[in-house]
């Protein structure tokens, strides 16, 4: 597909940008969509969504924000086919069973129920939310305060994930597909918060609080209670062993193992 034009949502964002930016290095035209992008695309403006979609061959799809939001993405995805997109490479996340109302479920059910090809890029915790996220304040105050004990995540790079979803955009042979990403290893907060510290050289701890506080600690600087709720119940996963365990995303698309997150840690803080 490399002489087709690609629509990349949240082209601004953490993976969009890199999508981005990969596409272009191969020579593909990719159209970074967005509020403020170089293409304007806003889940609210529906007037924006035909001039991102006009002669778009394929899609990469990050479902709107918004909690529950299903239907609008359902629309959107059939906007997307009516305008000629063949194939949607959807970001959602590994634990999407366990958080059905983020709407990133019902993002999946639309995209599998499309008469294109579909592939779903499942991804675990981040590791660019320590650097380009909601971690990050944290990370330069010093002290990262979360509810999740010693519970253990493989944290995946978002490098790995751009890298896949620019190969099944571009590859055939992906439709029908489901990867699951993951980085190598096991990781506690304190354990990633341990290697940020020694290689930035900054004084940085992990301070562990209990899931009550926390959500309170949430609500009380100003997140609306379904959010905080949200987010307590994904760190609550992770606190009791249900992320504890390794994907095997990345080698069945590139054929290699992901990046550890002692190298994101270097390339970042290095
Ligand atoms: N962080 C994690 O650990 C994690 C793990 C698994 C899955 N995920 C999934 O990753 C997705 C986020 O992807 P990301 O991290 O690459 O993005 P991101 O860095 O969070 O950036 C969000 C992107 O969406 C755009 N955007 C925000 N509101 C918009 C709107 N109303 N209309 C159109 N575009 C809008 C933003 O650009 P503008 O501001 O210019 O509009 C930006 O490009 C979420 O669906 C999340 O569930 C995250």
């Amino acid at each position: 597909m490399t002489n087709k034009t690609i629509l990349v949502l949240g082209g601004t964002g953490k993976t969009g940008r890199r999508v981005v930016s990969r596409l272009a290095e191969r020579g593909v035209e990719a159209r970074a969509a967005s509020r403020k992008g170089a293409v304007r695309f806003d889940w609210d403006d529906e007037t924006t969504w035909a001039p991102a979609l006009e002669g778009a061959d394929a899609a990469y799809l990050i479902p709107p924000t918004e909690l529950g939001s299903g239907e609008l993405f359902s629309t959107f995805v059939a906007r997307a086919e009516q305008a000629g997109v063949r194939r949607f490479v959807l970001l959602s996340a590994r634990e999407v069973d366990e958080s059905p109302s983020t709407g990133v479920q019902a993002a999946e059910a639309a995209v599998r129920a499309s008469g294109a090809e579909w592939t779903i890029v499942r991804a675990t915790w981040f590791a660019q939310n320590f650097s380009e996220d909601f971690f990050a304040p944290s990370i330069e105050s010093g002290v990262l305060a979360l509810p999740t004990g010693d519970g253990k995540e493989p944290f995946i790079d978002v490098d790995d994930i751009a890298d896949v979803v620019v190969a099944v955009l571009l590859e055939d042979g992906h439709h029908g597909q489901v990867y699951e990403l993951s980085g190598p290893e096991l990781l506690s907060f304190a354990e990633a918060v341990a290697l940020i510290s020694e290689q930035s050289g900054k004084d940085v701890v992990f301070q562990p609080v209990e899931p009550a506080e926390f959500t309170r600690a949430l609500i009380a600087d100003g997140f609306p209670d379904d959010l905080a709720d949200l987010f307590a119940g994904l760190l609550a996963l992770i606190r009791n062993g249900g992320n504890a365990y390794l994907s095997d995303g990345v080698q069945r698309v590139l054929g290699r193992p992901p990046r550890r997150f002692a190298d994101y840690v270097r390339r970042t803080w290095g």
